[in-house]
């Protein structure tokens, strides 16, 4: 079913696509144990946003509309493929059945995407069977059924860390089954992601795409305050000028030691720095703060627009775009999340309202009023443990206007997303729903 706030709007261009969506996902999450298939299907069953998937549609579909000569087509199917003997075993098939001028570049694609694992059967697909006005690759539409399974499974483990009583307006997985079985269920859904993962049979997506998974967890491990380090260095009173670190070009994962504020801030006595000090370390913990809303919410998004982007031949500079878009959007779309927990009420939210300070943890809100409130240093430190800390941090957010302030960055990474969009695809309908749902992230209460 079309969630309803998408009815009527550009981004229905795909809605025959996300009909299917949950359809062709129960296909690939089923077994033969009834239970689990209850716990694993539940959230899929309540109506979520969807966000990753229509990205992963809608950018397909827009760069369906870049010229067949401007993409890496026929070529570097055939390179890709000579690493998995039956994809060039399907070429040969093809190229044997027909000579190859008969059939688009893009029939061939398909025909090499359409074959069957098992019996190794490929052939190009008649050009009334492709809808090629939709453009969108089968192999694009997996990876929508992808992106929503991994985000899945990351709620129904999120809401056991996160202790969770709601979500999507019904009780979460934890409190429907059990911890035990919402973990397991989640570890299962990650499973079946990455049976399908493999099954695109393209290495470089299958990096992209598992090294996500590890990103999530690293991201939501950075927001543990528990997490021990043996980091006893007072490195966060220094401002952080090291270069960005080794980028991996295939996980395009930054390997950088990471400095974690909130065992080192445990060492320090704020009343005891100086002005600068007390600066430094508050732009620390925003950097900080950024890199795991990163982790958690952007290298998902961005990393499945990269994805998705390879996917359809095009070339370097457009791959490097749209990854850019999916990383400013995802960013954009954290930052409106955590903006939500303290403008929204539970009932509209379908999940728990005021989570964050009730986890004790700091977002953009509570650290744009700690830049111009110094005395939110002790009460950030000690996670708003003491009774009255929620109430003065609240007050304190409002004050020095920690939610516009997080609005307007909002607004910034959205603005660097559209112009990611505008500088890597031509302009089509399906460009313009992507605008669309770039800016709906910013107008969305829930
Ligand atoms: C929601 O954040 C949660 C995430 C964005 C990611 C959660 C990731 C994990 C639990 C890592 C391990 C899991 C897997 C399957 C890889 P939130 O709690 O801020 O938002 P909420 O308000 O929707 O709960
Ligand atoms: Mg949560
Ligand atoms: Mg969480």
């Amino acid at each position: 079913v079309t969630p309803k706030w998408l009815l009527n709007n550009p981004v229905s261009l795909v809605s025959t696509e996300m009909n299917t969506l949950a359809k062709n996902i129960m296909g690939l999450i089923g077994s033969g144990h009834p239970a689990l298939n209850r716990v694993t299907s539940y959230y899929f069953e309540a109506e979520g946003k969807k966000v990753r998937p229509m990205l992963v549609l809608l950018l397909s579909r827009a760069l369906s509309s870049i010229p067949i000569e401007q993409r890496n087509n026929i070529k570097i199917d055939f390179t890709d493929f000579e690493t998995v003997p039956s994809g060039k075993d399907a070429i040969q098939r093809i190229l044997a059945a027909k000579p190859v001028d008969n059939f688009s570049p893009l029939q061939i694609i398909h025909g090499i995407q359409s074959m069957n694992p098992l019996t190794r059967e490929a052939s190009p697909i008649p050009e009334k069977q492709f809808d090629l006005e939709r453009g969108i690759l089968p192999k694009q539409r997996r990876l929508a059924e992808i992106v929503e399974m991994i985000h899945t499974a990351s709620l129904l483990h999120d809401d056991v860390i996160d202790h969770a009583d709601t979500r999507r307006g019904r009780p979460s997985g934890n409190v429907a089954f059990t911890n035990k079985m919402a973990v397991l269920a989640g570890d299962f859904l990650l499973g079946r992601a990455t049976v399908s993962i493999s099954r695109l049979q393209n290495p470089e997506v299958v990096e992209l795409m598992s090294s996500s998974i590890a990103n999530l967890v690293e991201g939501e491990f950075m927001q543990l305050h528990n997490v021990a380090t043996d980091s006893g260095n007072n490195d966060l009173l220094t401002e952080d000028t090291k270069p960005a670190g080794k980028l991996d070009l295939r996980t395009h994962d930054y390997k950088v030691p990471v400095i974690e504020p909130s065992k080192i801030i445990d060492q320090l006595d704020f009343s005891k720095l100086t002005k600068d000090q007390q600066e430094t370390i508050i732009n620390n913990a925003f950097r900080y703060y950024l890199h795991k809303s990163y982790l958690k919410t952007a290298s998902l998004i961005s990393k499945s627009c990269r994805a998705t982007t390879i996917l359809s031949g095009a070339q370097p500079e457009v791959i490097e775009s749209c990854y850019n878009f999916g990383k400013n959007l995802g960013l954009s779309f954290q930052l409106v999340d955590d903006m939500l927990d303290f403008t929204v009420s539970a009932k509209e939210l379908g999940k728990p309202a005021g989570a964050d300070l009730k986890l004790g943890i700091s977002t953009a809100p509570v650290l744009y009023a700690w830049m111009d409130d110094p005395s939110l240093g002790p009460l950030i430190q000690r996670h708003f443990c003491e009774p009255g800390d929620i109430q003065q941090v609240l007050k304190s957010v409002k004050l020095h206007k920690g939610v516009e302030k997080t609005k307007q960055l909002a607004e910034t990474y959205r603005d660097m997303a559209l112009q990611c969009l505008r500088e890597s695809l031509p302009e089509s309908d399906s460009r313009s729903a992507l605008e669309f749902l770039t800016n709906s992230i910013l107008t969305r209460k829930k």
